[in-house]
């Protein structure tokens, strides 16, 4: 992803805006499961919260290796950006919480069904965008308190947050206001845009499964 200060017009039907307000609900709809009130008010433990991450580090390996692939698309190259990588302070983390054998902690069926969404992006960049902005830009945005709010009520001093923390992003905001508008800046029609909008949605519904499977 380039970041360039270019000022782009933000209208109603620009994707970033299309994205952002055709997944309002499903947002409130995800702050508000158990699994997440739970995490961020203390009532989990670091044990949940292990098994959680073991679980994203298989949803990002393959949202990290289909960005790989299609790094030279030029749909993709709108957002795919270094800066952004979470495998390696996903791996960090889980060696702090689980130990070195963490990856023998066994996925379940709703990353294992999240991951196999996104892999089948690899042939639709289009789509990709919008597994690409549901995870990073709200790691970016309200991750960025998670993982403050994580260290404090579970005591995570010696390491095991470090997914939260972007150490090549200086500023997420303008990070983030860069971001919207490469999306922006992308020559969809209508339709194309809609069909970003409903995978986000699609996105956003595969997260909440893994909530409602990690509070099960
Ligand atoms: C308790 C849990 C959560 C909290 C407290 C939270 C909080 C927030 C906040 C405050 C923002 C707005 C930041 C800004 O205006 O720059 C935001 C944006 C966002 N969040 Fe969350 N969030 C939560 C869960 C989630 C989940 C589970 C996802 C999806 C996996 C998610 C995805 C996003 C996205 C994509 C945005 C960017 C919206 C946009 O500007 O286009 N969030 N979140």
């Amino acid at each position: 992803m380039t970041v360039t200060a270019t000022p782009e017009p933000l209208t109603q039907d620009a994707l970033s805006s299309l994205m952002r307000e055709g997944s309002r609900a499903e947002h409130t709809s995800a702050e508000n499961t158990t699994f997440m009130t739970d995490l961020l008010e203390g009532r989990s433990s670091v044990e949940a919260y292990t098994v959680f991450l073991r679980q994203l580090a298989a949803v990002y390996e393959v949202l990290e290796s289909v960005g790989r692939d299609l790094a030279g698309d030029p749909v993709a190259a709108a957002v795919v950006d270094d800066a952004l990588m979470r495998a390696e302070a996903i791996d960090a983390d889980l060696r702090v919480l689980a130990g070195d054998d963490w990856r023998d902690l066994p996925v379940g069926p709703a990353a294992t069904a999240y991951a196999a969404r996104i892999a089948e992006t690899r042939d639709d960049a289009v789509l990709y965008l919008a597994h690409h902005y549901t995870r990073y830009l709200g790691d970016l945005s309200g991750g960025q308190a998670i993982g403050r709010i994580l260290q404090r009520a579970y005591g995570l001093t010696d390491g095991g947050v470090s997914f939260y923390e972007f150490p090549a992003i200086a500023k997420p905001k303008i990070f983030k206001d860069a971001y919207r508008a490469n999306l922006d800046a992308l020559p969809f029609d209508d339709e194309t845009k809609a069909r970003v909008v409903a995978e986000v949605k699609v996105a956003f519904g595969l997260n909440e499964a893994l909530f409602a499977e990690m509070s099960a």
